[in-house]
């Protein structure tokens, strides 16, 4: 019979790549179902004598028994400990989207009087949210360009709590360089976040490389279909049961198990998935490059990107998004959203389909960055008037690099 014991495995000698299969799994002990059970049951059975409300205070509930699905439930407890496996952090929590993760992130790491930086280039959720939403509850926010170390040191504050970064950045692709930076942040007690959503940890792994937190929405390649939303936090224990207790349980942003038991399907292609659709990118980037109404490609693993030798050092791949500007942007929208065989006009990322989708910097300016002209000038260094991003999903390159010739004819 299969020895499913991961102490009798050794698991810790496992390569990580078959612990996203193996990991916090076990076949059902009754059946002996190789598939993983899915617990949907909200309440579990206690007994009062046991001492669930304890001196230990609910915020220790994820050590003890299962008690209610808003602080974790068996089946989303098997996904924190198989993502906490892949990021080798001491735990994690899972939330409803990516989105929730960062918001439970901030509210429940900086109170009223601290000081936060963020990168200015990042997702729009997380932009807006930061300089729009959190300064209403008294705190400050710097939007500091954290591809230079030196700029976040020269933002620092008395009252800076956590510095939260995106590398690569959604949707310029920018990086970077988290050990420089964790250095100087562990000097000045300052704690990093780092959202590695379009790395996953077959890509980088922040925590080794002295990050105090990774961030991910699972929503993308995690999970990698793109029909279940999901995010995750992972670090040390005692954060993550701060987290968990503000962030599962305050903010209400629980995962539910059936879209546990979805992303823990399809993680367990995840080091498959983004092998393929990486080497694709890799050789529809530089495609790309050649192409005569190509204006700019960025991709972290071209000769060209800026930061390529960063990219080497800190990302094992690099990745399935690329970002490219045009000659005429009008024109080729309209072709991607209308006459693409392979490509699907649509927001989002790290699906198994390739999606593609027109971001302008206008557009951008006036929802997200409100940017000052010397901030435009720099954005627009990378992103012209806006770029087409494409998140390269499992069909092969010659098809894509077909359907983009056609595309951009
Ligand atoms: C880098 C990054 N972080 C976070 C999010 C938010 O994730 P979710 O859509 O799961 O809330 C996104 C969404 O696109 C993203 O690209």
């Amino acid at each position: 019979m299969h020895n499913n014991d991961p102490k009798s495995n050794a698991s810790h000698e496992l390569s990580l790549q078959t612990q996203a299969l193996h990991s916090a799994f076990q076949a059902d002990p009754q059946t002996h179902a190789i598939a993983p059970n899915i617990a949907m049951s909200v309440n579990h059975t206690f007994s009062p004598e046991g001492g669930a409300f304890s001196a230990q205070g609910l915020d220790d509930i994820s050590d003890g028994p299962f008690l209610y699905a808003g602080w974790t439930n068996p089946t989303v407890r098997q996904l924190e400990q198989r993502l906490a496996v892949l990021e080798q952090a001491e735990d994690a929590l899972s939330t409803a989207t990516g989105m929730a993760a960062i918001s439970a992130t901030f509210l429940s790491l900086l109170e009223a009087g601290d000081h936060l930086i963020i990168s200015d280039v990042c997702y729009a959720g997380v932009f807006e949210f930061a300089t729009q939403v959190l300064p209403r509850y008294g705190i400050e926010v710097s939007v500091v360009d954290t591809r230079c170390t030196t700029l976040v040191r020269d933002a620092l504050k008395e009252n800076t709590k956590l510095v939260h970064i995106e590398t690569p950045s959604n949707p310029l692709l920018r990086l970077t360089d988290i050990k420089a930076l964790s250095l100087l942040l562990k000097q000045n007690n300052i704690l990093l976040s780092v959202d590695s959503t379009f790395s996953t940890p077959v890509i980088t792994q922040p925590l080794t490389l002295g990050a105090d937190l990774v961030i991910h929405s699972l929503t993308k390649f995690i999970n990698g279909h793109g029909d279940v939303l999901g995010g995750c936090i992972l670090g040390s224990k005692p954060v993550i049961k701060r987290l968990r207790a503000i962030g599962g349980v305050y903010l209400g942003a629980s995962l539910s198990a059936h879209s546990a038991w979805l992303i823990m399907r399809g993680m367990e292609t995840l080091y498959a998935r983004m092998k393929t659709l990486s080497d694709s990118a890799l050789t529809i980037a530089n495609w790309l490059e050649s192409h005569p109404r190509v204006c700019k490609v960025l991709y972290p693993g071209l000769e060209s990107h800026q930061q390529f030798s960063l990219a080497q050092q800190q990302m094992a791949l690099f990745g399935g998004i690329i970002a490219f500007q045009v000659d005429d942007i009008d024109s080729i929208e309209q072709r991607f959203a209308h006459e693409s065989a392979m490509f699907y006009y649509a927001f989002s990322i790290g699906h198994q389909r390739s999606l593609a989708v027109v971001m302008r910097t206008d557009d951008l300016d006036a929802s997200t960055y409100r940017f000052t002209p010397e901030q435009r000038t720099q954005f627009c260094r990378d992103a012209g008037a806006g770029v087409v991003r494409l998140s390269i999903g499992l069909e092969s390159a010659d098809d894509l690099i077909r359907d983009l010739k056609h595309l951009l004819r």
